[in-house]
């Protein structure tokens, strides 16, 4: 899981694909690498780690040429070294790839038998290696790759340099993306259109198994049969600027401050303020048929999932059957005749929810898909497109598109009860009003920011933390652990905290900070007894609740978090906010990377 990046043109090249690296980056940073095709030899530079090493080693040595391909990984195969960066190449081609080449032993001992030589570990080699076999055999760049491509099973986008034809780059794709950009006298590849903003905003999306071949003219695409095919040119409205961080010293930070404005902002397009009704951007969907709803997600946009399934089962009545994405697709689900199937996800390409829509689709489910990337694979594929405007997420913990996915599917599951005519007299008002002060209590939420960052320490000396909550905040007790491990590296379960006394308070002592997330409100007293079991454990806890339940339990705690008093329904916005900020602020306590924790990538590509 990886971004990609070429140009086939007639200026330099290796500053421009850096640039479009440094736009990939959220795919992975373990290691990256450009190539290009230069006076009749492929040179590559490579380096490990984050792309700044990469752009060190092209300020010392510079790479001319006017074709190349680039690449940042996310290591699948192979250690995260310079040796199994790529581009991977021979004497005749270099090669970058997305994905995973599942047969990729099978093809590697193939080729070993026939005498050649591997210098990585990664199964993309032998992609280089194959469509080498070809070329030296004679076939030309078209008829090489023609040959290879069905013998590759897996999942792959590519980009393929031959040294003997510095006019053409080959694209191929196949699970993972791949976009065609068209400039002036240029053609690019790219991951997404995001890669090739700067270049141009004329892109063309590759349907599953095509390739494509690339010259200074324009493109050739060819479909799976190998058959000549045109695929549509939209105009992407991405630009050229790379989002700042402006005065924050992380973008995770920024994200989190972004949240009152883009939560306002998706709201807009599910409210009908004026006439206190909920929306749905595409009015002339009929929701009222909808018997079953299936949820499936990745990560955080899993977590707002499992908030969902409460406020579904809540105003609509309807079942939810709500699955991580990965589990999903290995079942063998159920899925009545007239269900919805929603599909959660920030970028809109995680593999494995991708491939569960693919599913769904095939099984007749109708498709929704709350994304934040309105050009992604899912937005496109979806029956019913439901955007968040959260804006682009830059830190790799999801923050900002995890609250507006909350605001827009509590909206969702009321335009279904709307649909099915279940609201009784001014539900739907109330319901209206309660969201439309989500902003103000983020923002009042977000004035707590200096009490927060000054308990962080209590955490951050941790080992093990523990996560407690019910009904909704259960969910962002799972979200809360995640979000501290992903950037703290510290330890971290979320529990409901009915749960406690069924194994996990075993585990309570005093090393084991318990942070219980408990908003006054019909489950409180619930909550607060079971955060009572762990204090009578001599556990150390810190309560995040509102100034009344603070009043309440509050005492013998070691340190509380008060957030202004909201509805319920609200509540798992706004609390969201100080379980985001606790991770950063321990995190940066840690002195760990907040934007680009180890071993992660914002967009998780591959199965
Ligand atoms: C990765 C990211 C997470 C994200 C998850 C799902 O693991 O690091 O922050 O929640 O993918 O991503 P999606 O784009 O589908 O929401």
């Amino acid at each position: 899981m990886c971004g990609i990046v070429g140009i086939v043109g007639r200026e330099e090249v290796a500053e421009r694909l850096l640039d479009g690296l440094r736009r990939l980056e959220y795919r992975g940073y373990d290691s990256a690498g450009i190539a290009t095709d230069h006076g009749g030899r492929i040179e590559r530079r490579r380096a490990s780690g984050k792309l700044v090493n990469l752009a060190r080693e092209l300020a010392a040595d510079p790479l001319p040429g006017c074709t190349g391909i680039a690449h940042t990984r996310w290591a699948t195969h192979g250690g995260p070294t310079t040796n199994n960066a790529h581009p991977h190449a021979t004497d005749e081609v270099a090669v970058v790839h997305n994905g995973i080449i599942e047969n990729f032993k099978a093809l590697r001992d193939e080729l070993i038998g026939r005498g050649r030589v591997f210098t990585s570990e990664t199964d993309t080699e032998v992609v280089a290696h194959l469509v080498s076999e070809k070329v030296e055999a004679g076939f030309d760049p078209v008829g090489a790759v023609r040959e290879v491509l069905p013998r590759l099973h897996g999942a792959f986008a590519l980009a393929i340099l031959f040294r003997k034809h510095p006019d053409m780059l080959i694209g191929a794709r196949l699970g993972s993306p791949l976009v065609v950009g068209y400039g002036e006298g240029e053609t690019y590849l790219g991951s997404d259109a995001l890669a090739l903003g700067p270049l141009t905003q004329r892109i063309a999306y590759l349907d599953e198994g095509d390739w494509v071949v690339c010259t200074e003219e324009g493109a050739q695409v060819y479909d799976r049969d190998n058959k000549p095919v045109e695929r549509a040119v939209t105009i992407s409205g991405v630009t050229g600027e790379l989002v700042s961080k402006g005065n924050h010293r992380h973008y995770m930070l920024k994200e989190i401050y972004e949240q009152p404005i883009v939560v306002a902002q998706t709201l807009r397009s599910y409210l009908q303020r004026m006439e206190e009704r909920v929306t749905l951007p595409i009015p002339e969907f009929d929701l009222s048929a909808i018997k079953r709803v299936t949820i499936v997600a990745c990560g955080t946009s899993f977590y707002a999932g499992m908030v969902a399934k409460y406020w579904f089962e809540q105003f609509a009545r309807v079942p939810v059957d709500l699955d991580v994405a990965s589990e999903f697709r290995y079942r063998a689900p159920v899925m009545e005749p007239g269900g919805l199937m929603i599909v959660i996800s920030q970028s809109g390409e995680t593999a494995d929810t991708l491939a569960a829509l693919r599913h769904a689709k095939a099984e007749g489910q109708t498709i929704a898909a709350v994304v934040n990337v309105p050009t992604s694979s899912m937005a496109r594929e979806a029956d019913l497109l439901l955007p968040t405007h959260a804006g682009p997420e830059i830190g790799v913990a999801s923050t900002k598109a995890f609250t507006c996915q909350l605001a827009v599917l509590a909206a969702l599951a009321a335009n279904l009860a709307h649909a099915k005519g279940l609201f009784k007299d001014g539900e739907e008002r109330q319901i209206v009003r309660h969201l439309g002060e989500a902003p103000a209590a983020l923002n009042a939420a977000l004035a707590y920011d200096e009490s927060i960052q000054e308990m962080a320490g209590a955490v951050a000396g941790a080992r093990d933390v523990l996560y407690l909550g019910r009904g909704t905040d259960y969910p962002l007790a799972l979200e809360g652990a995640l979000k501290l491990k992903e950037i703290s590296y510290i330890h971290a379960e979320g529990y409901a905290a009915g749960e406690m006394k069924h194994g996990p308070i075993a585990l309570i002592d005093e090393n084991v900070p318990v942070i219980v997330i408990a908003p006054s409100g019909p489950l409180f007293e619930k909550t607060v007894s079971n955060m009572q079991e762990v204090q009578a454990r001599g556990g150390k806890v810190i309560l995040i609740s509102d100034y009344d339940g603070i009043q309440a339990a509050g005492e013998g705690c070691i340190a509380t978090i008060t957030m202004p008093k909201v509805h319920p329904l609200i509540a798992p916005l706004v609390y969201a906010v100080p379980v985001q900020l606790l991770a950063y602020h321990v995190a940066v306590a840690k002195g760990t990377d907040v934007d680009q924790p180890r071993n992660l990538a914002k967009s998780v590509t591959v199965e």
